[in-house]
C-alpha cells in the first residue's frame, strides 16, 4: 500500500509554500517551490442525459452529451521522494484521506505503473462539491494526466481511460474534455465537434449537496428508452459544424433538444429545485439540471441577460457562477 500522509495544514508539508488569502482566510494558496505542474481541473455540465435502461449490475445505461466549462479547480503536483503520496486541500470539508478521489487516482496510477514514485498534491477547490458539476471526477482525471506527465510514464490513452473508469463513471470524460458523447454507464467516450461558444449561468440553492446514488435510487427507473433526443442533438452538432460562417440558429436549436432524465429524481429529494427551475424560466432562461444536481445551468449568447439574472439570484441567496463553455 502507498504511504499516504494527509494533512490540511500546508505548513507541515515540506517542499511547499503556503499562504492564507487575506480576503478569504479559509482559502489556502499553495505554491510549489520546486519543479512541478500547475493544472486546471474543469467543471462539466450535461447538455443531455438520457437513461436507456437499468442494468443488471445496478448501474443505469446512459446516453449523455457532456460539456467542459471554463471554470476549474486548481491542482499543483510535485515529485515527492520515497513513494509517498500527500494531499493538501483548501476545503476543510473535503476529506484529505484516501476517500478523496484525487488521492485515490494518485494511489491507483502509482500502484499500477510507478510503485516507487511519490507526489505532493495541492488542491485548490473552486467547483462546488456534490453539485452535479463533476468537480471530484475532474480532479481525479487531472491527477491521472498530471502524474503520467510528472513521472514520465508515457501511458497510452487506453491505459489512462481504464484507470479513470475504475475511479468513477464521469472520470473518463475529463481525460479528453471539450464536448463528448458518453455511453455505457458514462465511461465510454466519443469526442464530438465543439458545442458553440456561449455563456453559462450556474445556479443552486445554497448549502445543498446531492448524492448521485440517492438521485438514481429515488427515480426507480423501469422504462426502456432509445435516447432519441441525444441522438438528434449529436446529429445536429455534427451537421452544424464545419459551416464556415456558422449557423446563427444552431445554439437555439441545440438548446431545444436538451434533456435530463435525472431531474425527477433530484426534484423528489430537494423541494427547492422545482420552484427554482420555475423562477429561472420566469426570468426568461432555459434552465436544466446538470447531472444529478442540485446545480441548474442556463446557456445564452447574451452575457448581460445572464449577469442581470445572476445578480438577482445572488441577492435572493442562491449560489451563482457565471462562466462559459470551453
Ligand atoms: O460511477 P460512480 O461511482 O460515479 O457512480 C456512483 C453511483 O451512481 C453508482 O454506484 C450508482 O448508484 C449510480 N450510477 C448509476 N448509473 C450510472 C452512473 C452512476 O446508477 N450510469
Amino acid at each position: 500500500m502507498p504511504n499516504v500522509a494527509a494533512s490540511r495544514d500546508c505548513q507541515i508539508i515540506s517542499g511547499w509554500s503556503a499562504t492564507f488569502n487575506q480576503d478569504e482566510p479559509d482559502k489556502v494558496k499553495c505554491v510549489p517551490l520546486h519543479k512541478g505542474l500547475k493544472l486546471y481541473a474543469p467543471a462539466k455540465i450535461n447538455l443531455t442525459l438520457e437513461i436507456l435502461y437499468r442494468r443488471a449490475d445496478g448501474y443505469h445505461q446512459l446516453q449523455t452529451v457532456m460539456q467542459e466549462l471554463a471554470y476549474s479547480d486548481l491542482l499543483y503536483l510535485e515529485e515527492c521522494p520515497a513513494g509517498r503520496l500527500e494531499l493538501i486541500c483548501d476545503d476543510p470539508f473535503l476529506p484529505s484521506s484516501e476517500e478523496n478521489l484525487a488521492l485515490r487516482a494518485a494511489s491507483l496510477i502509482q500502484q499500477h505503473y510507478a510503485p516507487h514514485r511519490g507526489a505532493h498534491l495541492a488542491l485548490y477547490k473552486k467547483i462546488p462539491v456534490a453539485a452535479g458539476l463533476g468537480g471530484g471526477s475532474s480532479d481525479a482525471a487531472t491527477v491521472l494526466k498530471g502524474l503520467n506527465d510528472l513521472w514520465q510514464l508515457n501511458l497510452a490513452p487506453a491505459s489512462l481511460q481504464e484507470l479513470a473508469a475504475r475511479l468513477g463513471s464521469d472520470v473518463p470524460f475529463f481525460l479528453c474534455g471539450g464536448t463528448a458523447l458518453a455511453q455505457g454507464r458514462g465511461e465510454i467516450i466519443h469526442p464530438l465537434p465543439p458545442f458553440p461558444r456561449a455563456f453559462v449561468l450556474l445556479v443552486s440553492p445554497p448549502g445543498t449537496e446531492l448524492s448521485t446514488p440517492l438521485v438514481y435510487r429515488s427515480l426507480k427507473w423501469d422504462k426502456i428508452k432509445s435516447g432519441e433526443k441525444t441522438a438528434n442533438f449529436v446529429q445536429l452538432l455534427r451537421d452544424g459544424t464545419g459551416k464556415s460562417s456558422g449557423d446563427p440558429d444552431l445554439l437555439a436549436r441545440l438548446l431545444e433538444l436538451m434533456v435530463n432524465d435525472l431531474e425527477a429524481g433530484a426534484f423528489a429529494l430537494v423541494r427547492e429545485l422545482s420552484p427554482l427551475k420555475k423562477m429561472l424560466q420566469e426570468m426568461g432562461l432555459k434552465p436544466l439540471l446538470s447531472g444529478s444536481g442540485p446545480t441548474f445551468f442556463a446557456i445564452s449568447n447574451d452575457h448581460e441577460k445572464l449577469r442581470a439574472a445572476g445578480d438577482e439570484l445572488t441577492s435572493r441567496g442562491y449560489r451563482v457562477i457565471l462562466t462559459s463553455t470551453k
